[in-house]
């Protein structure tokens, strides 16, 4: 009997401490999706422990790098599916809703994409069939198993102008519709999106709610728009993040949060990429032991304006993806200045839940 009593008791509490460690996925089951962006260490299965977090508290994946175009398409007549098949394959295997990411983006462009032998531009025809060939290609390889896919990344920059991108400086504003009917040809049922970063900016977002309405009206399938959520601690408002939300979804498309993370660190203003600047002042990098609680605090605070914000707006969001799992994995511990440690993610280096999600998961 005494011990009947004690095996129940230890049920109860290990009931209890079960609720209290609700997913976080399970805290917005309903809502959206809550993704995070996998790695190679993750994808096959090195990290445990991250993979273990990821399943608990994750139901949609996007693959970090292994199918970008250098990657996955090195060269003209090769191309490396391994990454990205072990990371479809660990999407099916715990049923999560699995992104591609990315088919068209200037950046991690693999070297011959848009040269000819002589290093000179390809031509608009022969950049078409490449694009075609590409987007072709591994959308079908994965055809009815990946659900979504950022096929045009950063085209538009803060002013409203395209992006001089090599696609763009090649076939003009057409690359985009372009992409879009190749990839749906390719796969008529995956979700087609546009996805950047800096979304709240007027000028980018006039530009994509115009470039929206362009594809819908020539009948082309787009499903949603990415706002990428790269923050800081200044920046964005909440209020101008609503209102670049609604404008996009006002278009009738659906909204997504990409690839969330908020820097704690200081906001360098560089306008480029200066990683590859070696020396960098120890005032960028200020907390490399930890992240002081005064800090950690507004942190979290501004974490929780934003998901408030995401779920005030839940008719219209339908996935909000973190890039990364813990703040280990982020890359803004070496973007924009390399050899920073940053705490930017939803887990920390102990894999322990950050406190502002706590009022959705208790
Ligand atoms: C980043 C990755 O996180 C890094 O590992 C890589 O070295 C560079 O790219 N916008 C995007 C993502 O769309 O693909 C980028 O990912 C971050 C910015």
């Amino acid at each position: 009997m005494r011990n009947t009593l004690i095996i129940a008791a230890a049920l109860l509490v290990a009931s209890c401490g079960a609720a209290e460690e609700k997913g976080v996925k399970d805290a917005f089951e309903g809502k959206f999706y809550i993704g995070a962006a996998l790695n190679a260490s993750e994808i096959v299965g090195a990290d445990t422990a991250g993979v273990e977090i990821l399943k608990k508290h994750f139901n949609s994946i996007v693959a970090e790098n292994c199918m970008k175009c250098e990657e996955i398409h090195p060269q003209e007549d090769v191309y490396n599916f391994t990454l990205a098949d072990k990371f479809v394959e660990f999407g099916e295997e715990n049923d999560m809703f699995i992104i591609g990411h990315c088919l068209v983006w200037h950046s991690q462009l693999a070297k011959w994409f848009a040269y000819d032998a002589e290093g000179n531009y390809v031509t608009p025809e022969v950049l078409k069939q490449r694009m075609k060939d590409h987007i072709t290609t591994i959308v079908t390889r994965y055809k009815g198993r990946v659900q979504g896919w950022d096929v045009v990344n950063e085209a538009i920059v803060e002013d409203g102008s395209y992006r001089k991108s090599p696609f763009y400086e090649i076939l003009g504003e057409e690359f985009i519709p372009w992409a879009f009917e190749c990839a749906h040809a390719a796969d008529p049922d995956a979700e087609l999106y546009l996805n950047d970063y800096g979304m709240n900016v007027p000028g980018r977002r006039d530009a994509y709610v115009k470039l929206i309405n362009d594809l819908k009206a020539r009948g082309l399938r787009i499903d949603a728009i990415g706002m990428q959520g790269h923050m800081g601690m200044d920046y964005p408002t909440v209020e101008e993040f609503e209102t670049s939300l609604l404008a996009y979804a006002g278009t009738g498309v659906n909204v997504m949060i990409t690839e969330w993370d908020m820097s704690a660190l200081p906001t360098v203003n560089m306008g480029a990429n200066i990683s590859d600047i070696e020396e960098f002042k120890a005032s960028l990098n200020p907390y490399p032991d930890g992240l002081p609680e005064e800090v950690a605090a507004v942190w979290n605070e501004r974490m929780k304006a934003f998901m408030d914000l995401f779920l005030k707006h839940a008719d219209k969001i339908t996935r909000v993806t973190a890039w990364g799992i813990s703040d280990d994995d982020s890359w803004k511990n070496g973007w924009p200045v390399r050899g920073r440690t940053d705490y930017p993610l939803l887990f920390d280096r102990n894999l322990e839940p950050k406190p502002f999600l706590d009022e959705y998961t208790k």
